[in-house]
């Protein structure tokens, strides 16, 4: 059976472009794969966080991924820093990255941009995320469109690891789903959807309510021209709805243009709200009786007792390969 890893930063609460991006995937994945699925709460103080909110946010994300769909008997779910060997595999990948390929990762010049104190971290986390994934031995990588650098350094630092030291990395694919790859900003259909946005408008939480979501998808910045049409570079607004409407009800894009022919904006957007709300609504309600249990806790010792016996494997034949420690008998 072949091996997926995948992450989610608990930077924030979930939006519902990580749900489309990264969790729907996940879910529709496990049967076929052997997953471990990731709170990956080391990339999440790459930059300020704040103590008892990122506690909160790991065990709200645990439920989110457990409400969503992700089967504790199938995949293993746990907290990266539960798992010391993703630290110390992280350390060894960086001493195989290059400064310059770092710095030319998009999303470090992103969260860097316009910033006096810019953490080491936030430049490094490209190989600590190279780690995460070949400890596991990863086939396949399912995520947004966003991480798709990430992940192609991710093999350049495999492939130079095996050429100069010893073959023992697997060279992961990446998985990015046709449609719903890049969920965009409800402010700013130019900029993807983010958790970390300051803009609480610009992004459905998996926790809003109903009203939140009618509010927010209503001031959605759309254009002038009233026709519900895909067209992403003359309407990235309703281009954007349109796609959200299309994977939440699985639904072609043609289907739905043609339901709002003649008809104006507020009846579309009325109706992008109900459709998000129908697909989060049952999500909810798990995740508030998860958040009330106490499964939650067993499951993620159970998950980091899994992850740390198949990363300890690992991370012994990286240490032999580099010449690290003693050799052992
Ligand atoms: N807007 C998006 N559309 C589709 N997929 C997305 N992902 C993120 N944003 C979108 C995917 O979600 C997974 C988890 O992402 P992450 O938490 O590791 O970090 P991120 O990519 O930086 O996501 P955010 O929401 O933008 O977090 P912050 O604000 O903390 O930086 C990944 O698979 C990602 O591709």
């Amino acid at each position: 059976m072949k091996t997926i890893f995948s992450g989610i930063q608990p930077s924030g609460t979930i939006t519902l472009g990580n749900y489309i991006g990264a969790m729907k995937q996940f879910v529709e994945l496990q049967d076929e794969y052997s997953c471990y699925f990731c709170i990956v709460d080391q990339h999440a103080i790459t930059v300020p966080q704040d103590r008892l909110q990122l506690r909160k946010n790991i065990r709200s994300l645990a439920a989110l991924y457990l409400a969503s769909g992700i089967d504790p008997e199938k995949a293993t779910l746990f907290i990266q820093s539960e798992v010391p060997a993703h630290a110390q595999a992280g350390w060894m990948m960086q001493c195989v990255a290059y400064i310059g390929e770092l710095e030319r990762m998009t999303q470090f010049k992103d969260k860097s941009a316009g910033k006096e104190a810019v953490s080491a971290g936030l430049l490094t986390y490209p190989p600590l995320m190279a780690a995460d994934i070949l400890l596991y031995k990863a086939d396949l990588v399912p995520v947004g469109e966003d991480q798709k650098q990430h992940l192609e350094l991710t093999r350049d630092l495999a492939e130079r690891f095996n050429k100069k030291y010893n073959d023992i990395f697997t060279i992961p694919e990446v998985r990015i789903p046709k449609v719903g790859a890049r969920v965009m900003s409800l402010q700013d259909p130019a900029k993807k959807m983010s958790k970390s946005d300051p803009n609480q408008k610009a992004f459905i939480s998996m926790l809003d309510d109903p009203k939140q979501i009618e509010k927010k998808i209503k001031s959605a910045v759309t254009d002038s021209e009233g026709i519900v049409k895909y067209d992403k570079e003359n309407k990235p607004g309703i281009s954007n709805l349109l796609s959200i409407y299309s994977i939440l009800t699985e639904r072609p894009v043609s289907e739905i243009e043609k339901d709002y022919e003649g008809k104006g904006y507020g009846d579309f957007k009325a109706d992008v709200a109900q459709v998000v709300v129908k697909a989060i609504e049952p999500i909810q309600s798990k995740y508030y009786s998860l958040m009330e249990s106490s499964e939650l806790d067993d499951i993620l010792d159970h998950g980091a007792e899994k992850a740390n016996r198949a990363a300890n494997k690992m991370l012994a034949k990286m240490e032999n390969a580099m010449g690290l420690g003693r050799k052992r008998r």
